[in-house]
């Protein structure tokens, strides 16, 4: 029996599968690599020494999902696949909805009609909104995200609680990620956005890497210690061990339950940035800017569900976080981009991987 993990070729999911053949689990990967390469998962099989299946299909093509089903004894379905830009999804908000939430859907509707009734869902702390909720965040708090891209994660959220409610087989879990960060310790895979950084990691990475000038602090007068945002930064890693317990959690029970993954530790701007420059030995020139639309001053975990219930709990500190992003961005400057040229070029060995990624039938 196998896990699904769908939108396996990104950031999280690729850490996950990492995690998850380490465990000793057979794993299928759909993705439709909109906003990732497949050389990730080239990676993932060259860090584990393990194989495993990949599919390049778009979770709204039902038909060649089904064919997924049909193909493979699925047990469980880590679900990752969505779009995830912010202020992508405020300008381009049908596309967001569509692809996030039309994508569950067919995705459920699928794992129905196959009696495959255990799935874990990358939610986010967004659905907790900017302001108004007690911090350390706990699960009761109230939701209310502010932007299209959050609300596909409530909206999600609330159709995976009525599919519960109409068929209590379902064993279904909500995971809240606050704000993931870091590699892999071997600095083979790790988080490779398209063109501007929207997430300050990634940026401060490309200042220290010199592919780009500046860090823009947004925001220099919040009520917190140095005046810059606080927030609870969680290595890749620890996130993919969460699933793993929630995998195994949803084995033994049913029901559908939320849980925040984050460490109860919050971190300014600037503290990141002090945190980086002493973990690599870079410097991180920045300059002060208004704030950023929609952000809020302080936001971090309360995770003691998780640990309680889950038996999760985070192990790498702030420092680990930044040694491990450091380690990806300097011996990948540019992210998987290298290779994306490479796959232009003909007959390389990484286009003869291309080839090992299943094309629908
Ligand atoms: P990512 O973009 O790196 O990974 C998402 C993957 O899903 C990509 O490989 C993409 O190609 C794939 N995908 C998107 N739409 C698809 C579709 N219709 N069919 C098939 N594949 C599709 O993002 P990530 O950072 O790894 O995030 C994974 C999940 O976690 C997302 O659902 C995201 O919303 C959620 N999340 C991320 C963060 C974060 O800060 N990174 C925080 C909270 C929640
Ligand atoms: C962190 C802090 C910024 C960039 C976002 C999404 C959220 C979730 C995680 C998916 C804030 C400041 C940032 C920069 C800066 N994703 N900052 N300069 O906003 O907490 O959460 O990613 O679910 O939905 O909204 O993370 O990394 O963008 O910002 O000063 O260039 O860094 O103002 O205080 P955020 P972030």
């Amino acid at each position: 029996m196998a896990i699904l993990v769908t939108g396996g070729a990104g950031y999280i999911g690729s850490h996950t599968c990492v995690e998850l053949l380490n465990e000793g689990y057979e794993i299928i990967v759909l993705d439709n690599l909109s906003n990732s390469n497949d050389e990730a998962l080239r990676r993932v099989k060259e860090i584990t020494g393990k194989q495993f299946k990949a599919y390049n299909i778009d979770l709204l093509d039902k038909e060649h999902v089904t064919n997924v089903f049909k193909e493979n004894k699925i047990d469980s379905v880590i679900h990752f696949a969505g779009l995830k830009a912010v202020g992508e999804s405020v300008s381009d908000p049908l596309r967001y909805y569509k692809n996030n939430v039309t994508g569950t859907i067919t995705l459920c509707e699928v794992m129905q009609q196959f009696e495959v009734k255990k799935l874990v869902f990358s939610s986010s702390a967004t659905v907790y909104g900017a302001s108004g909720n007690n911090i350390p965040i706990t699960e009761e708090a109230r939701i209310g995200a502010t932007n299209p891209y959050g609300r596909t994660k409530h909206m999600i959220e609330e159709i995976l609680q009525d599919v519960y409610r109409s068929d209590n087989e379902w064993s279904i879990a909500l995971l809240r990620y606050f704000n993931p960060i870091g590699a892999h310790k071997t600095g083979r895979i790790g988080e490779d956005p398209s063109g501007i950084p929207n997430n300050l990691m990634p940026y401060i990475a490309q200042v220290a890497v010199g592919k780009r000038q500046e860090l823009q602090v947004f925001g220099n007068d919040y009520p917190t210690r140095d005046g810059t945002g606080v927030r609870d930064y969680i290595h890749v890693d620890d996130l993919a061990a969460g699933h793993i317990k929630a995998l195994k959690k949803i084995q033994i029970t049913n029901g559908v339950d939320a849980f925040n993954l984050g460490t109860g530790k919050g971190y300014s701007v600037l503290e990141m940035v002090n945190a980086f420059e002493r973990a690599t030995n870079q410097k991180v020139p920045y300059r002060m800017e208004e704030r950023r639309p929609g952000d809020a001053a302080i936001c971090y975990a309360n995770p003691s569900k998780a640990r309680k219930l889950l038996g999760w709990q985070p192990t790498r500190d702030i420092d680990v976080m930044c040694e491990d992003t450091w380690r990806w961005q300097y011996n990948n400057p540019n992210g998987y981009e290298i290779v994306k040229e490479t796959n232009k070029a003909s007959k390389s060995p990484v286009q003869q991987h291309a080839a090992d990624f299943l094309m629908p039938k």
